[in-house]
């Protein structure tokens, strides 16, 4: 059986390139109609290249910087213009942006205080701006009849390096810690709404962003020890990871595109990671 998607709308913060990108094709393919936001301009042709490879996906695009508040506050009181028809809601929310510090943090005094404003910034105050303004209009769904259960979502794209004390960049990994315990406030309060909140925490992607990690210790290392991109991350999942395997964006979207399914609809508060098996919890 299909489902039909065509109603359903859906905004992915970050989506300009990267696990974002992924998590926007893969639900444009599902027939959602998508928005993707970013800070990066570059998110239009990012739209237009999803439009042309997908010729009958929905899509639509904002520059968005979610770390001002105002400016996610007045894309959600304006988030109707960028839905299909008046009839519509906006159904899922997926906040998919993210940066690290671009230092080598280890051991951590070898980063100031300063150069965590950002990195916080970024990965968790932006989390929490879209959180209150879009917890707004997911709960405004239910406006006509409050009983009536929406099964909306929000997804958080956080990191296993929230669940352990990783040193690579520490405030990275407090922002990621950050972020998973407030989606657990986000899902018990959003719980009644029949909003349901979770978090999917990758392991180790392609991606500018890892890509940064490594040229920051690459940057450290004697020329003997330096090692290229692909074998620095092998040489590390080799260590950590039981699979011993990149995860890619694909992978990543394909949980999400489960987690905003009726499949999952008893699914709040969880932390998903998709890791190739990194971080084991019982
Ligand atoms: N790549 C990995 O291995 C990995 C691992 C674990 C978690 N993650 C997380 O996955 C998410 C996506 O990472 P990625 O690998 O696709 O990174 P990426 O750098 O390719 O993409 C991140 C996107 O976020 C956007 N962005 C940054 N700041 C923003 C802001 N203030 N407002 C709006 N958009 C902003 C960027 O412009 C970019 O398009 C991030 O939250 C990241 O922390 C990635």
């Amino acid at each position: 059986m299909t489902t039909d998607n065509s109603a359903t709308s859906i905004l992915i913060i970050g989506a300009a390139q990267g696990i974002g990108q992924a998590i926007a094709r893969t639900f444009a393919a599902d027939h959602y109609h998508v928005i993707l936001a970013d800070l990066s301009e570059s998110v239009y042709d990012t739209a237009q290249q999803i439009r042309v490879d997908l010729p009958q996906a929905s899509v639509d695009a904002t520059v968005l910087d979610a770390t001002d508040l105002r400016a996610v506050e007045q894309l959600a009181e304006n988030i109707t213009e960028l839905l299909p028809d008046a009839q519509q809601n906006l159904q899922h929310v997926v906040y998919s942006a993210g940066a690290g510090s671009g230092k080598f943090g280890f051991p951590f005094w070898n980063m100031h205080p300063a150069d965590w404003k950002r990195v916080l910034d970024v990965n968790l105050m932006g989390a929490v701006n879209v959180a209150h303004a879009f917890s707004k209009v997911l709960r405004a769904n239910l406006r006509d009849n409050s009983t009536k259960v929406v099964d909306s979502t929000l997804l958080f794209i956080a990191s296993i390096a929230g669940q352990m004390g990783s040193q690579t960049d520490p405030p990275y990994s407090a922002a990621k810690a950050g972020l998973i315990n407030f989606m657990q406030v986000v899902a018990k309060d959003l719980a009644p709404f029949g909003i349901r909140a979770n978090a999917i925490s990758p392991g180790m992607i392609q991606s500018s962003l890892t890509r940064s990690v490594w040229q920051a210790w690459n940057d450290q290392q004697a020329e003997h020890d330096k090692l290229d991109y692909k074998q620095w991350g092998q040489d590390k999942l080799n260590n950590i990871c039981p699979l011993a395997r990149w995860q890619t964006p694909e992978e990543i979207a394909a949980t999400a595109l489960f987690l905003a399914s009726t499949g999952a609809a008893n699914i709040t508060g969880q932390t998903i990671n998709v890791d190739g098996g990194i971080i084991m919890h019982s």
